[in-house]
């Protein structure tokens, strides 16, 4: 039986409400958890107000939203991103020439690492991390190069009540000088003097949808402030392992010119590099996000 099963069920669930039907997208969940595929759209015309509206509904509904088969230029992938809000320039990893909000995602036989390995919430280091990300894969592997998402809502949902209560009011630092120094030294990309750190709180609030969700991870998360360091990493350690249930998550399986758009703010990823020598490559625009409260 599953740790978060019991005699009543799983301590988990996704209540299946009514659901409002979308007049001018489709969406297909991928669990009733976490992820949608998009259909009905093209990136590269102009969208109207009402399939904006509806895009941005699917991402509340479902954290991470997918769309294949988009033939966009660089140019129309910042626009999209700009429709949701301004675009943040990472603090490390390399770009497009020209195009600072333009990030290479790029492995092949060379790499000695690939973007995203461990379960992380993008660039959480900043003061104010980005909202959401648009990554758009060109290149794909033959088989594997498959990207994982977790819910943070269902992740806090299913903490006991006693642990939501000891972690209330707890915040964390998240650091990007361990995170990021020397990552990118194989794409030639000097390392700045400093990289970002921030403290954010354990549990945040999502400013859209209201609801809490576990925002700590093993990409950024150094320690919990204010309690003992064994204590916090045996909490940041059960946290970990908590979260990466897989009652939580979908796995995208990628093919070329999809996009996948995911809300840093209640989904963690993570990407699989199960498909060296091959080659996988693409771009990502990031959107920057608040101060989570
Ligand atoms: C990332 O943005 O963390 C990389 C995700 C991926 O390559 O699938």
């Amino acid at each position: 039986m599953s740790s978060l099963a019991s005699k009543q069920g799983p301590r988990y669930r996704q209540t299946a409400g009514e659901e409002e039907p979308y007049e001018t997208i489709g969406v297909e969940k991928l669990t009733p958890v976490i992820g949608a595929e998009i259909s009905g759209v093209d990136l590269a015309s102009t969208l109207s107000n009402r399939t904006m509206d509806e895009i941005h509904r699917a991402l509340a509904e479902n954290l991470v939203i997918f769309f294949r088969d988009q033939h966009i230029t660089p140019q129309q992938h910042l626009a999209f991103g700009r429709q949701f809000g301004e675009l943040h320039i990472h603090p490390a990893a390399p770009h497009e020439p020209g195009e600072p909000a333009l990030m290479k995602i790029y492995a092949d036989k060379d790499s000695p690492r690939v973007n995203g390995e461990g379960w992380h919430s993008d660039v959480s280091c900043d003061e104010e991390p980005p909202m959401g990300s648009i990554l758009q894969i060109k290149q794909c592997p033959p088989s594997g190069g498959d990207t994982l998402f977790a819910n943070m809502y269902a992740a806090y949902d299913a903490l006991s009540d006693r642990m939501k209560t000891y972690l209330h009011g707890l915040t964390a630092l998240h650091d990007g000088e361990p995170a990021y120094r020397g990552l990118y030294a194989n794409y030639g990309v000097a390392d700045r003097p400093s990289y970002p750190h921030a403290e954010h709180p354990v549990v945040r609030t999502h400013p859209v949808t209201g609801k809490k969700a576990l925002y700590v991870n093993s990409g950024f998360t150094r320690h919990i402030n204010g309690i003992p360091r064994d204590e916090s990493d045996a909490i940041l350690g059960y946290l970990y392992r908590h979260m990466e249930n897989p009652l939580f998550q979908c796995r995208f399986r990628w093919t070329e010119n999809a996009i996948a758009f995911w809300d840093n703010r209640c989904a963690q990823h993570r990407a699989l590099w199960d498909y060296w020598p091959h080659t996988r490559s693409g771009t990502r625009v990031t959107v920057k996000g608040e101060r989570p409260v």
